[in-house]
């Protein structure tokens, strides 16, 4: 009996969606987005990663949270690149505004960003190691101009220490400014797989 239980939960657990237990009040969207002139999109008031996460909010019922740095980046993409390189080189933690409320009540923690310089935004690892994600699920999501998810997939879980991390999304910027239809349909796909899509 107890063989064919474990073996009736090992089954389950290939066939179930990994998050699908979650409710709306446990996910969290944390995101980084920067807005001004950017690859292959020109100058935008509404950053890529931004639209991406807004959409994962809509179909989940997720809190949105913006990780903000405290100094803007430059608005010109050749000055932004500079400065990302500098702090990245540096490894720098540049401050952020304000926190998450109750983070601890949140299970699901989807984290985006753009790629740069094929890894993260620093601030977002100024978030990540601000909160202690052990026994959470965490979700990436990337948005970027070739690069796909870089060497993030591997940087989130190594800074989210004891969390589950899940094989993150990778979205161009320019199909989530130019083709918004398309986009949200890979973003419901992949929610689905997920067991996290309201299919709204
Ligand atoms: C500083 C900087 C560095 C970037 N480095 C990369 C990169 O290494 N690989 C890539 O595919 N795209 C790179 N990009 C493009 C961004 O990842 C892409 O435009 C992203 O969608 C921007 O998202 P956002 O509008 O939310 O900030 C870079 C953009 C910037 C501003």
């Amino acid at each position: 009996m107890g063989r064919l239980l474990s073996a009736l939960t090992l089954i389950c657990s290939f066939l179930l969606p990994p998050v699908a237990s979650a409710t709306a009040a446990e996910v969290l969207v944390a995101y980084f987005s920067r807005t001004g002139e950017n690859y292959a999109v020109g100058v935008i008031d509404k950053g890529n990663t931004e639209i991406a996460a807004e959409m994962i909010a809509a179909q989940t019922g997720g809190t949105l949270f913006k990780i903000d740095p405290v100094k803007p980046y430059p608005e010109a993409y050749a000055a932004c690149t500079e400065v990302a390189r500098e702090e990245l080189d540096a490894g720098a933690r540049p401050e952020i505004k304000g926190d998450v409320q109750d983070f601890e009540r949140y299970q699901v923690i989807f984290v985006g960003y753009p790629i740069w310089w094929g890894d993260m935004p620093m601030p977002v690892y100024t978030f990540l190691e601000r909160h202690d994600f052990n026994g959470k699920t965490v979700i990436p999501f990337a948005t970027h101009g070739g690069s796909k998810m870089g060497v993030t997939q591997a940087a989130v879980q190594n800074a989210c220490k004891g969390a589950k991390v899940l094989e993150g999304l990778a979205i161009t910027g320019k199909t989530l400014q130019q083709d918004p239809a398309t986009a949200g349909q890979e973003i419901v796909k992949w929610l689905r797989q997920l067991g996290l899509s309201r299919g709204l």
